[in-house]
């Protein structure tokens, strides 16, 4: 696949950044807590988007459908977190820092891509098949 390598590679960088700050034991000051947790949580996304990224060419038969469900719990995953993080985390540090407006035009940045995934997705799923926490229904 073009540009297979690069991906791989990119993700591994990203998650070995992540990775670092995540791995030191759990601190004590609050800020530091904070930066802690946020890197744990991402050091996740990059881990699962790296898996999903690596396993998508060697899907058994049959399996087909419980992978498109695993990355479609990833994209759901992702956009929770990043709604969560705009609409209520950073506002905890609003007072301290102007954190939100970069966060927001970074998550614009990649939305669109993350509805098209998801878009896909779906459309690989049989017709009728339900999706979702909310039992959405993929086209007949
Ligand atoms: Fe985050």
């Amino acid at each position: 696949m073009p540009g297979e390598k690069s991906t791989t590679e990119a993700l591994r960088k990203a998650l070995e950044v992540f990775r670092g700050p995540a791995s030191t034991p759990v601190p004590t000051d609050p800020y530091e807590y904070q930066r802690w947790e946020m890197a744990g949580a991402h050091a996740l996304f990059v881990h699962a988007l790296l898996s999903i990224y690596e396993q998508a060419t060697t899907i058994p038969p049959g399996k087909e459908v419980d992978f498109v469900g695993y990355a479609l719990v990833w994209a759901a995953t992702l956009e929770h977190h990043h709604e969560w993080e705009e609409t209520r985390y950073f506002e905890m540090f609003s007072h301290k820092y102007d954190l939100r407006s970069s966060i927001v035009t970074e998550h614009a940045a990649f939305h669109g891509g993350l509805v098209a995934l998801q878009e896909y997705l779906v459309s690989c799923l049989p017709a009728g098949s339900p999706y979702g926490f909310g039992d959405r229904i993929a086209p007949q």
